[in-house]
């Protein structure tokens, strides 16, 4: 009798585990493809393309329209489709072109549309807005894209627009994309391409990968990496690799890390900035110190990527996750946990927010490692940390964004909270008269 109640027990579990699976599997999949309209926006930037992406209710042909003075250049497309994708190829560098979209069931705002290819000019002063963690559509999110706009002027002085994964949440759905990112950023997403890597949240559902499209094929930039994955691409005098810290190996031998071993040791530009999600040096709401969070992510890109960054004279490392603002010092050398910490090993140049280094590449010169996750952290205020994380003397519970401004030889990072005042900033500046004076102690 007990043998067959435990029989009937066992498969009414197996029922509903295997309805559970399929119910998850279904709420995923309708999350990932659902369709939602979508107004036009730029992707894939190089300097003499770019390409245009949009959506709509119905199957229907599309055309884009361009020009720098007049839009006196069309692309049509040619097969009736809901998900539009126009490549506009031929275009010179370093030129803002206006365009519009024709879209038959939606009503485009095409208001003020235009894009910049990339350019090549080192000595052009390059402005650079970072998010990390900005998908959640609230106060402290509008409220730091406004404070963002006053405090540079004008969006159309941001070159470069990066984000740092968490883009959408909670789970990155196609909704969830137009709520937190989409009909969020409205006016910038007309006139600059989004960068993002994935986060966490993002990859609950399978959307982030077809949304966005990324230059494999070293289009702008960079060795070709083959994974919309991990690529690099170049703006100015600025080398930008972005890294998946979620999804892919994080292994130091793996394709990821292989590949970027090539890309940054063929990497020429005075500036290198690498992004992805899981930060390797954090205390805030998350702990790099404990493998069960994050399932070990960011102590594995601590371990088997950082490495390789700092074999290769990665300036400058950007984070999300922690929904804080951490920062190190000129640090290298540190992949172990936060006990393993000496001051006198790992920290290169210990000014608190002016860094010194050769115009040329030296293995190991020292990077340093920026958390900055709280772009919708929906919180007021500056409230130093009690206990950092020894890497990060510079740690604090606020909202904000980063401002990055690139130049000739001076790189400099400003933190930009909500109300448009600075946090704190500090700067890079490289001269061929440092590289005598600097002596890894590595
Ligand atoms: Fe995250």
């Amino acid at each position: 009798m007990i043998k067959k109640i435990l029989k009937y027990f066992a498969i009414f579990l197996v029922v509903v585990a295997s309805l559970y699976g399929i119910g998850r599997l279904s709420v995923v999949m309708y999350d990932s493809y659902k369709y939602v309209d979508r107004q036009p926006y730029l992707q894939k930037v190089s300097q003499n393309g770019v390409v245009v992406i949009w959506q709509t209710p119905k199957e229907e042909l599309g055309c884009v329209y361009y020009g720098e003075k007049k839009l006196d250049k069309e692309v049509c497309e040619d097969k009736a489709t809901q998900y539009h994708r126009v490549e506009i190829t031929g275009l010179q560098k370093e030129r803002r072109y206006r365009y519009s979209v024709d879209a038959a069931s939606i009503k485009v705002d095409n208001l003020g549309r235009s894009f910049e290819t990339l350019n090549d000019d080192v000595n052009r002063t390059q402005r650079i807005w970072v998010q990390g963690d900005s998908g959640n559509f609230n106060s402290a999110q509008q409220e730091n894209y406004k404070a963002m706009m006053k405090y540079v002027g004008d969006d159309r002085k941001i070159d470069t627009w990066l984000m740092l994964g968490d883009n959408a949440y909670r789970s990155g759905s196609q909704k969830q994309f137009n709520k937190g990112l989409f009909n969020a950023f409205t006016e910038m997403l007309k006139r600059h391409v989004v960068w993002p890597v994935i986060g966490n949240h993002d990859a609950r559902r399978w959307a982030f990968y077809d949304i966005f499209e990324f230059p494999i094929n070293g289009e702008s930039g960079g060795v070709a990496s083959g994974s919309e994955s991990y690529f690099s691409f170049e703006n100015g005098n600025v080398h930008f690799v972005l890294l998946d810290s979620q999804t892919v190996d994080r292994d130091a031998e793996g394709e990821m890390a292989e590949w970027l071993k090539k890309d940054l040791s063929a990497n020429q530009k005075l500036w290198t900035i690498v992004i992805f999600h899981h930060p390797p040096y954090t205390k805030g709401s998350h702990d790099s110190d404990s493998y069960y969070d994050s399932r070990g992510r960011m102590v594995q890109m601590r371990e088997n990527i950082v490495p390789i960054l700092e074999k290769y004279d990665v300036d400058l490392v950007l984070s999300g996750h922690s929904h804080v603002y951490e920062r190190s010092l000129l640090s290298h050398g540190q992949y172990g946990y936060s006990d393993n910490f000496d001051a006198a090993k790992h920290v290169v140049q210990s000014d608190l927010h002016s860094y010194h280094k050769c115009n040329k590449k030296v293995s190991f010169a020292g990077t340093i490692y920026n958390v900055a996750g709280s772009s919708s952290e929906d919180s007021r205020g500056i409230n130093p940390f009690n206990e950092p994380h020894p890497m990060m003397p510079i740690s604090y519970f606020t909202s904000g964004s980063l401002l990055i401004t690139a130049d000739a030889d001076t790189l400099k990072v400003e933190m930009v909270m909500r109300d448009a005042k600075v946090l704190e900033s500090y700067m890079i500046m490289k001269s061929e008269k440092y590289c005598r004076a600097e002596q890894p102690n590595k």
